[in-house]
């Protein structure tokens, strides 16, 4: 199996954890981006993988700010490689109904959560093109395909993230180079664990499966989009929630 070099954003995070883990037993050589503020507990996040055998290199970057996506993957290039494969994983929720929502949660979430697809792939692209190989998977959600109640942010940025995965897929179809989305259902990481308990319960009930998804069930459809054995699923957008949410 080639060796290729990943690029995880929001790498330390509960579902990008899982993501990373897979992806080097996978045989990748995998780098974890970090949120900068966040240097301390990445660097103890990265530690606690070496010392559970799982080597993952760690870039500091701010994926809302376009300048700082460049700069990072420059420098993830000359150290460990050109980026093959890239998950965009990094998202945030402010959670409020629309009529409170103040103007930041708005333009944060859609700075971190849609622009970041931006921001980080506009970066990567060439450089797949050229090498006629390429894996991008987009970490989006069951609430962008259906729409949350305190998420008119997160919603709308998921969904937009999909429209970018379409629109990219077309452009690099005929390049060797596949992208797709992810949309996680409700999955047992510090993001759900912050919303409110018995709203967390309502929704767990309302789930066909009864239960939360593990990051792990997340990171195994990321391993196999971004695998060699894809080669034909381009611009699709794969549900991994329990049944939550069915469509066409
Ligand atoms: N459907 C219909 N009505 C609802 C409702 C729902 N799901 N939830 C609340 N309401 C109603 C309440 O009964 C209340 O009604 P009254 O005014 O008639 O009493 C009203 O809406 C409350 O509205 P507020 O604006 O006052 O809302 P709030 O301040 O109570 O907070 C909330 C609402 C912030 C949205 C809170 O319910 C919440 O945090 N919900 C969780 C949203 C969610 O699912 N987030 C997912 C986070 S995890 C994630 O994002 C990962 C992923 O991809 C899945």
């Amino acid at each position: 199996m080639t060796k290729r070099v990943a690029f995880v954003t929001g790498g330390n995070g509960g579902i990008g954890s899982a993501i990373c883990r897979e992806l080097v037993v996978q045989g990748h050589k995998v780098v974890a981006g970090y949120f900068p503020p966040e240097k301390e507990s990445a660097e103890a996040w990265q530690k606690q993988m070496h010392e559970d055998g799982v080597a993952i290199g760690l870039a500091g970057v701010d994926v809302a700010d376009f300048q700082d996506c460049e700069r990072a993957i420059n420098e993830i290039t000359e150290e460990f490689g050109p980026v093959d494969i890239l998950v965009n994983c990094a998202g945030i929720t402010r959670d409020g109904t629309l009529k409170k929502m103040p103007e930041e949660n708005w333009k944060a979430v859609m700075a971190t959560n849609l622009d970041s697809a931006f921001n980080v792939t506009r970066h990567v692209i060439n450089g797949m093109l050229e090498r006629g190989w390429g894996r991008i998977v987009n970490i989006a959600s069951v609430n962008g395909q259906r729409g949350q109640f305190g998420q008119a942010n997160y919603s709308a940025a998921k969904a937009g993230m999909h429209g970018f995965t379409m629109a990219v897929a077309l452009e690099t179809a005929a390049k060797g180079i596949t992208v797709n989305t992810v949309s996680p259902g409700y999955i047992a990481t510090a993001m759900t664990e912050a919303m409110p308990d018995e709203v967390l319960q309502s929704i767990i009930n309302s789930v066909p499966m009864r239960r939360m998804g593990k990051p792990e069930e997340i990171a195994n459809t990321v391993a196999w989009l971004a695998s060699e054995a894809n080669a034909y699923t381009t611009g699709a957008n794969i549900p991994v929630n329990g049944g939550l949410f069915t469509s066409h």
